[in-house]
């Protein structure tokens, strides 16, 4: 009580309103803003919840007027007053106490401030850095208080559906072995076993699963997960997954309840309806008309085969690709023909800049011809059929990629987002959520001269599809499905193998020793031998959830602490050094110095 000079807070700064004239209130908070005029004194006091009006007058108390000169922005006060109605003219109808104000009565500074880093009181643009450094100002932002607010009403509302549907929310540890989920791990050396490491869990994929195995059948789990990879907007190195596995359960079961989640969160959060079930893409579909597998629906611009066309056309390089196993593909931007030489070349780049050779294009004219550098290598009954599968008409530009079938689709799937977000073609709001399913089991990976898992070597494969295993690997479907919203991939799961002997014949297809299988895997096999139960699951990125419902770019808007592009911590210096005597509890040597890889301070 001291430390609040004796007063007690009745009220926070945002249920001041006409309900509360002539009322006596306690109010603390921040000083958001002082303005003088004349004998008075108007602070806007600041809490979590909003702002209040407080009037400084010597009429009314001379002593709290006298203190309230030295009042500096984010100085901590408590504040006694009367409510009273603004005077005319001096009312805010923008916000929710703005007919009011509390006349102080009775002042005290619970703690001052020195100037801000940034100001608070104004919309100007803080560099990110600055902002990170200083996040418990940047925190006081209203906007960041409601993106974390957000979050907890999500975390809220997905274990209220949960808890409601039997699940049970158990943790699993932090300081585990690798759980391969592709990325590269954060690791922990051991002081008690030198020379030995933990490494903290991409995700909890081997737990949740050995908790079905366990008879848990419904678990869940709102939990930290850790992948040491490069960084983008929609990623972090630390991030939160809503984890969920479930027992005897097919891919159906899984969707429709999932299904069901989203639709309470939006509702419960957002108060949004969503009316699922959402549309589903198998991948390949996928891939063929937006060139990736988490596509944004949101508009058209959907990629078209002209492969058989191509073939037989005059461009020399066209025929190659068509020739060579690759593919031709084109993209009609609808009504986008006033695209300038200038436009087109910085196109090119970005096609490039994504590994295009180049970037054809055709311009639809008035009269139905075409304006090209490769007209001429189409004949009129060639253009007429590419026109004919695009649906051209005046006015519209074609681009074309030629390539291997990834790269055509990594080219013309990221022109067709450029064109969209160029032309103003992405709506600033509403969800469009797509399942996408049938994923590979495998993909070959060009670099190691090796199949790879495309989720994790834990996917069931398809039935239909087991027998290729062994003989035509890449051919292989998985019972893998993701949840993509506004071409984001929020959630990814799928159904788990759960017979040994299928683990271990996936398991060989990757490529995986005997050896390295039961030091890496032998408590999964072995586990798998002790009975257990079908099982599948998915995980949702919590973060990115959340970014998307909050309307923002950028997954660290909706974390409290996030870290830079470079995995630091900008207000706690994290990643730091450590003493040498710390090393050596550890049983590490900084043999880094020799190599001149000094971590950043
Ligand atoms: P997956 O690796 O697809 O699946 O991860 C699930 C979801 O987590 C989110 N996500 C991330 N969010 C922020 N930063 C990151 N670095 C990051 N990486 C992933 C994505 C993604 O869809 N164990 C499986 C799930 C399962 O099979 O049940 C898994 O972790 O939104
Ligand atoms: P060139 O014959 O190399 O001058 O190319 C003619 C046109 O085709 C130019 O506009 C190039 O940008 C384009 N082009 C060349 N290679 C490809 C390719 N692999 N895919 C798409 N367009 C290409």
């Amino acid at each position: 009580m001291e430390s609040m000079g004796g007063l007690q807070r009745t009220h926070d700064c945002y249920s001041i309103t006409e309900e509360s004239l002539e009322s006596e209130v306690i109010l603390m908070g921040w000083v958001h803003k002082r303005r003088d005029h004349g004998g008075l004194i108007f602070v806007d006091l600041r809490d979590r919840k909003g702002i209040t009006q407080v009037v400084f007058a010597p009429e009314v108390d001379e002593a709290s007027h006298q203190k309230a000169h030295s009042l500096r922005s984010e100085y901590v006060i408590a504040v006694k007053g009367r409510v009273r109605r603004r005077p005319e003219g001096m009312e805010n109808p923008k916000i929710k106490t703005g007919m009011v104000e509390v006349a102080c009565n009775e002042l005290r500074i619970l703690n001052t401030s020195k100037t801000p880093p940034f100001p608070l009181d104004e919309e100007k643009e803080v560099s990110e850095s600055v902002r990170l450094k200083y996040r418990y100002i940047d925190l006081r932002k209203f906007h960041m208080v409601e993106n974390l607010t957000l979050r907890h009403r999500v975390c809220q509302a997905m274990r209220e559906y949960l808890n409601r549907n039997d699940f049970l929310e158990i943790e699993t540890p932090m300081l585990t072995r690798s759980t391969p989920e592709g990325a590269r791990d954060y690791l922990v050396p051991s002081r008690v076993h030198p020379g030995r490491f933990y490494a903290l869990p991409q995700s909890p994929q081997l737990f949740k699963q050995i908790l079905m195995i366990a008879g848990m059948e419904r678990y869940y789990q709102i939990v930290r997960c850790f992948r040491d990879e490069d960084l983008r907007a929609d990623r972090q190195p630390e991030f939160t997954q809503l984890d969920m596995e479930m027992s005897f359960v097919t891919e159906e079961d899984i969707i429709e309840l999932i299904e069901g989640l989203i639709a309470h969160i939006f509702k419960a959060a957002l108060d949004t309806e969503l009316s699922p079930p959402f549309p589903r893409l198998t991948y390949q579909e996928a891939m063929e008309r937006f060139g990736t597998d988490r596509p944004d629906t949101r508009f058209g611009l959907e990629l078209v085969d002209i492969t058989d066309i191509a073939a037989g056309c005059g461009l020399k390089v066209f025929n190659t690709i068509a020739e060579t196993g690759g593919v031709v593909k084109a993209i009609n931007a609808k009504g986008m023909a006033d695209l300038s030489r200038k436009d087109l070349d910085v196109l090119t780049e970005f096609a490039q800049s994504f590994g295009a050779k180049g970037l054809a294009w055709v311009k639809i004219k008035e009269d139905g011809s075409w304006q090209s550098p490769i007209a001429k290598f189409f004949k009129a009954g060639e253009q007429a059929a590419v026109m004919d599968k695009l649906q051209a008409v005046p006015g519209d530009i074609l681009f074309f990629g030629a390539d291997s079938r990834n790269t055509v689709y990594r080219v013309l799937g990221e022109l067709r987002l450029e064109l969209a977000r160029r032309r103003g073609l992405l709506p600033e709001e509403g969800f469009n959520f797509v399942w996408v399913t049938d994923f590979p089991l495998l993909e070959f990976d060009e670099d190691e001269n090796r199949f790879k898992a495309l989720h994790h070597p834990f996917t069931a494969p398809n039935k239909e599809d087991l027998d290729f295993l062994e003989t035509d690997p890449a051919r292989v479907r998985s019972r893998a499905y993701d949840l993509v919203l506004n071409g984001i991939e929020i959630g990814g799961g799928s159904i788990r193998i759960h017979q040994e002997s299928i683990q271990e014949r996936v398991f060989k297809a990757l490529n995986i020793s005997d050896e390295e299988t039961r030091e890496k895997f032998g408590f999964l096999l072995e586990a798998l031998t002790l009975g257990a139960p079908p099982h599948g699951g998915i995980a949702f990125g919590l973060d990115r959830l959340v970014m998307l419902m909050a309307g923002r770019d950028t997954i660290r808007d909706v974390i409290a602490f996030p870290k830079t592009q470079k995995a630091q911590c900008l207000m706690t210096n994290a990643p730091a050094g450590v003493s040498m005597a710390q090393l050596a509890d550890l049983y590490l040597r900084p043999d880094w110095k020799r190599e001149e890889k000094t971590p950043q301070h």
